[in-house]
């Protein structure tokens, strides 16, 4: 048989899982989390969380996927017959994910057009956003074209497709970002923006405070939808895998952070200081800002930049996607990549379009007030995602024991972080899945908001 395909080295392994973590889900989702629930308060939480429970989920599936050199079903087969299940509710997560995440990815790359011809007031109309949405064929088109873009990066394999995608791409959105950041920090009213992005503010703190960063940073760190499991296969034994996931871990908080920088104060220069201007959610990104970018000097190359930065962030996590499910194929049917990612890519696309047609001439199809999209959005990452990941934690402390994934982290790494990693695994991850479960499920059917 073939020798399965490896990143070269830590690096590539290490920019191309931080292209998987840094992805929408940093650039709005957590700027507006953080304006939401307290600040610097929220963002202490989140990175005490990143460093103990991310960590350890993500050593969890990342040496469950070096030790077995599988994708996610094949992985837990290996160690054990009866739990690939929990393999296989990874991979369906994955691919569930990958259709409507590309249904976004096609608005990105429609805004993007948009800078780039220079459409920059008309963006910032109000119903702009929404009449695009609505429309049956323009956003299916470029969905179409995301989904494709991801497919030829994944044919040409993991060295020469993923790893080099990343080693462009994760540099370029650093740096833009950077820009951009510094850009919104030094307009006039900036500042207040950032203090109250880093200030703890006590006023908005509750225990939902932690349970919404939990919930981000699961979804931030693609935990529990097989990437890692897959990522993991593709790294060499003797490269340190500890110290990689404390680069992923730096690498996708700091995108976080910086996304917070770029938003939070352009916001509130724009708004005159109101916070509420933040609190548009999903609309954040597609509606507030190109309002906020018209209002600035240098509206179109900002708005360029921005989009630009978004659609990099958003490509490598749908990489990511496609790439745990074409690696699923490849290994249980033994497809061959090239038939494995046509496939995959024409499912996505297929499955995409009710998306997509949910925001327009499908609207009429919902269940408990949710659109086609945001039901398979509450399906993957409020149902499933805690459910695999409280799957996992069982299986790692009943069925296999830490002590197996400990000695595969110990081939290349001293693990510090060992002690952590047991405690976490043991008692603190199962209880706050558990947590992430119930509230999410409660919020939707409107008995506590998120
Ligand atoms: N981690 C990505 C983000 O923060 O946007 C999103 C994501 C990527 C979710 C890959 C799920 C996934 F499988």
């Amino acid at each position: 048989m073939e020798s399965r395909s490896k990143f070269t080295g830590k690096v590539g392994f290490v920019l191309a899982a931080a292209g998987s973590a840094i992805g929408l889900g940093n650039i709005w989702r957590f700027p507006y989390l953080a304006a939401k629930y307290g600040g610097g308060m929220f963002l202490l939480i989140y990175i005490l969380l990143v460093m103990s429970f991310g960590f350890a989920i993500m050593i969890a599936e990342t040496s469950l996927g070096r030790k077995t050199g599988l994708s996610p079903i094949g992985a837990y087969r290996v160690l054990n017959k009866k739990y690939s299940c929990i393999g296989a509710i990874a991979s369906i997560v994955a691919f569930l994910i990958l259709p409507y995440y590309s249904v976004i990815g096609g608005w990105v790359m429609k805004y993007l057009a948009g800078y780039v011809q220079g459409e920059t007031i008309a963006m910032a109309t109000d119903g702009y956003f929404g009449g695009y949405i609505a429309q049956p064929v323009e956003p299916i088109v470029w969905q179409v074209i995301f989904v494709v873009l991801c497919g030829v990066v994944i044919i040409r394999g993991v060295k020469d497709g993923i790893e080099k995608v990343s080693k462009i791409f994760m540099p370029i959105l650093l740096i833009l970002s950077i820009v951009v950041a510094i850009y919104s920090v030094t307009l006039p009213g900036g500042m207040e923006g950032v203090k109250y992005f880093l200030l703890p503010s006590f006023e908005h703190f509750s225990g939902m405070t932690v349970v919404a960063a939990l919930g981000q940073m699961f979804y931030s760190m693609s935990l529990a939808m097989g990437i890692m499991i897959t990522y993991g296969s593709y790294f060499h034994k003797e490269d340190d895998l500890e110290k990689s996931v404390k680069h992923i871990e730096l690498f996708d908080t700091g995108i976080a952070i910086i996304a917070g920088m770029m938003i939070i104060p352009a916001v509130f220069a724009f708004s005159g200081g109101d916070e509420t201007a933040l609190s548009a959610g999903p609309g954040l990104m597609f509606i507030t800002l190109p309002k906020v970018f018209a209002n600035m000097g240098m509206s179109r190359v900002i708005g360029l930049i921005f989009f630009l930065l978004v659609l990099f962030a958003a490509l490598t996590s749908a990489i990511s996607l496609m790439e745990a499910v074409v690696s699923v194929f490849c290994d249980e049917f033994k497809w061959d990549r090239k038939k494995a990612t046509i496939i995959v890519t024409i499912c996505a696309i297929l499955l995409g379009i009710p998306s997509s047609l949910g925001n327009g001439i499908w609207s009429g199809f919902t269940i408990l007030g949710l659109g086609i999209l945001d039901q398979m959005d509450f399906l993957t990452n409020s149902i499933l995602m805690p459910v695999g990941a409280f799957l996992t934690c069982i299986f790692v402390r009943y069925i296999i024991k830490p002590q197996v994934f400990i000695d595969e982290v110990k081939q290349s790494s001293e693990f510090k972080r060992e002690k952590l990693f047991v405690v976490v695994i043991k008692y603190i991850a199962p209880v706050c899945i558990v947590a992430i479960l119930v509230t999410s499920i409660l919020s939707t059917f409107g008995f506590m908001s998120i």
